[in-house]
């Protein structure tokens, strides 16, 4: 018989071990799209002992070894589709496939572009077979729009100069996006926090320092004053992927 007082708010076993796929939780899934017109959103980033995900010149490639990056490729897998900001495609041009030996299928993609400033030629845009989600605001200038869907893209206007999660997660949803993982960068990271978006986070974390205000976290700035309202995750317990550590976390969970 379960002892609730015995699991933690993720709804585990205190002591058992963390020992599943890198997938999202399957029973706050279950419940998150019972009760919600949302994607499940997982947030994950690699980053070193300080939280970085980039130097200050905004280099990232990479931080964490070949173990946690294959780690990083299996959580992919697991999701319908990957949430980056355009920063991250302007400063990495990154792929965003699923890049395994035993692996074909690859998941969406999505990037939140406020005025479509992605370059048509961005490996994001590639025609992969991937269905391409750019989302935008209201101030998007219609030939970029309209320059974008030629290529291939589904292109969402929202309402707001830059996109809010009220507007982009349920679109997700009705897109037949059930699970989303969002790889960042650390402003996508905050605004999804601070708007209570998140439900959990994978941080894969190499033994590196790089230090210093200027180079970029894996969460912008919360705005939040009082430790009181910090936001808290439920820990589980630390795994390793090579010579990096593994931490997730479930959001929204348990009160301070
Ligand atoms: N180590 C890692 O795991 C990792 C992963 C990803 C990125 N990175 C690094 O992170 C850096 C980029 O991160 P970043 O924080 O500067 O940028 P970002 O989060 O990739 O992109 C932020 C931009 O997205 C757009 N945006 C539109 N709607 C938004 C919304 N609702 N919330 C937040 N942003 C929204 C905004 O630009 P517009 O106003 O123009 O729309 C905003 O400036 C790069 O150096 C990259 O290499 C590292």
């Amino acid at each position: 018989m379960d002892n609730e007082s015995e699991k933690n708010p993720a709804g585990r076993d205190s002591h058992a071990m963390d020992d599943t796929a890198p997938a999202p939780d399957a029973r706050r899934l279950r419940d998150k799209l019972a009760r919600s017109d949302r994607p499940y959103v997982t947030l994950k980033a690699a980053v070193t002992l300080d939280g970085k995900i980039a130097t200050r010149s905004g280099a990232s490639r990479w931080i964490t070894g070949e173990a946690a990056r294959e780690f990083a490729h299996r959580l992919r897998a697991n999701h319908d589709a990957v949430l980056v900001g355009i920063n991250t495609v302007t400063t990495d041009d990154p792929q965003l496939t699923v890049r395994l030996p035993d692996q074909k299928a690859t998941p969406a993609r999505a990037v939140l572009d406020s005025l479509c400033k992605i370059d048509p030629s961005a490996r994001f845009m590639a025609a992969d077979g991937a269905r391409r989600f750019v989302i935008s605001g209201a101030q998007a200038p219609e030939a970029r729009v309209a320059a974008l869907r030629e290529a291939g893209a589904d292109v969402l206007v929202c309402d707001q100069p830059r996109p809010e999660p009220a507007c982009f997660l349920p679109y997700l949803r009705q897109s037949g996006i059930d699970t989303l993982l969002v790889e960042g960068g650390g402003q996508v990271h905050a605004n999804l926090i601070a708007h209570g978006e998140a439900d959990e986070l994978w941080l894969l974390i190499a033994g590196k320092v790089i230090g210093g205000g200027d180079a970029p976290g894996w969460c912008g700035s919360l705005g939040v004053e009082r430790i009181e309202d910090v936001p808290r995750l439920a820990l589980l317990p630390v795994r390793q992927a090579g010579e990096d550590i593994v931490i997730r976390g479930m959001f929204g969970s348990r009160k301070p």
